[in-house]
């Protein structure tokens, strides 16, 4: 069976559908007055819980991704919609304006979206003084988005010393970082001991240089995060190029996430492209990811997305026979031995 016809049976809520009448761009910005209505009652369960990366415990193992509230607007209404844990941004250094409309088109039929948004920013002065002011009650990773290792550093420096903020992504989909040498200088910097965990967040652009980036991972102590969205040129949004994310990234996502755990067994490796069940994060969890992140899923299932995916989640681990996440993780990668070095790799290291 496709991802699409396993995923897409009455997901959709009539609500949604009712949304998805109105131009995409208005509907995202609509569904941002949404989530400031009274929040559903979480939903938790010791089964839910697991360690994500340097003993950060979360509720349950499913993250809003970058890309929804890039600015921390949202955070104190949306982050009690029953997430695990919750990314703001991406932040670059300076402020940026957003690209041409449309910057969000949704193709008919598929649980899919473009985007073309271009990193629009308040700046990472503005961001960590709101960050200062803010009680993470849900667990808070920052995103950063950096155009030179230098803008990378200075964002570093700011977003480290912020009490809110437990862990932190940057986004590596600058071309600058798109070969093994330039990924592997972020991933060393990433891995500098800013006294938070840093994971690097890769484009489906890096899955050729995969494995390198999961060595330079382990070896540096970094976790990852796989994938942004599928880059494509289409005259459909106004900036004539984007991204696109949702249901084509899941297959993509998931088989790279078996081949960096089969790199490393010790890296945090959080999934993302295309999640928008319960079924699906448990597959993933199968396969060695610690926790999963998702957004596609928000402009389909709707602000309750979350606790959707962790009631089915919790369905799906009593299917399965699993007694918790903790233990279903990795569960069909652990009989696999880890593989051999690359010659290349091999001789750097000796
Ligand atoms: C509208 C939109 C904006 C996004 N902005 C960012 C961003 O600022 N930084 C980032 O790392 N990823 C960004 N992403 C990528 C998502 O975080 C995620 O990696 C991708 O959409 C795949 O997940 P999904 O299929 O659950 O949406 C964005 C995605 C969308 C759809």
């Amino acid at each position: 069976m496709t991802d699409q016809a396993r995923v897409s049976v009455g997901i959709v809520p009539w609500y949604m559908k009712a949304v998805h009448v109105l131009p995409p761009d208005l509907a995202h910005s609509l569904s941002r007055y949404a989530v400031s209505l009274p929040p559903p009652k979480p939903l938790s369960n010791p089964k839910l819980e697991v360690d994500i990366i340097d003993g950060l415990r979360l509720p349950n193992p499913i993250g809003l991704a970058a890309g929804y509230d890039k600015d921390g607007d949202l955070y104190r209404a949306f982050s009690r919609w029953g997430m695990g844990f919750y990314v703001v941004g991406s932040v670059t250094l300076k402020p940026r304006k957003p690209l041409p409309r449309p910057r969000l088109y949704r193709p008919h039929g598929g649980l899919k979206l473009l985007n073309a948004l271009g990193l629009p920013s308040k700046g990472i002065a503005r961001i960590s003084g709101r960050l200062h002011r803010t009680i993470a009650r849900t667990t808070l990773f920052l995103s950063l988005a950096g155009f030179s290792l230098d803008e990378f550093r200075m964002m570093l420096e700011v977003a480290s010393r912020i009490p809110a903020v437990s862990a932190i992504e940057l986004n590596m989909s600058c071309p600058l970082f798109e070969d093994p040498a330039g990924a592997e200088e972020l991933v060393k910097l990433a891995g500098r001991g800013w006294g938070k965990p840093v994971l690097v967040k890769l484009s489906p652009r890096h899955d050729v240089i995969l494995e390198e980036i999961s060595w330079a991972a382990d070896r540096n102590g970094v976790g990852l995060v796989i994938y942004n969205t599928i880059p494509v040129r289409t005259s459909l949004l106004g900036a004539g190029h984007g991204g696109m994310s949702g249901l084509p990234l899941y297959g993509l996502t998931l088989a790279a996430i078996r081949r960096a755990r089969r790199i490393s067994e010790r890296i945090p490796i959080v999934a993302v492209g295309g999640f928008l069940t319960g079924g699906q994060v448990l597959d993933v969890v199968e396969v060695g990811a610690n926790a999963v992140e998702a957004l596609t899923a928000v402009a389909f299932r709707g602000p309750l997305a979350f606790r959707k995916i962790v009631k089915e989640l919790l369905e799906e681990l009593k299917r399965r026979g699993y007694r918790s996440v903790e233990e279903a993780r990795g569960y069909k990668s652990r009989s696999r031995r880890p593989l051999e070095l690359p010659p290349m790799l091999d001789r750097a290291h000796k």
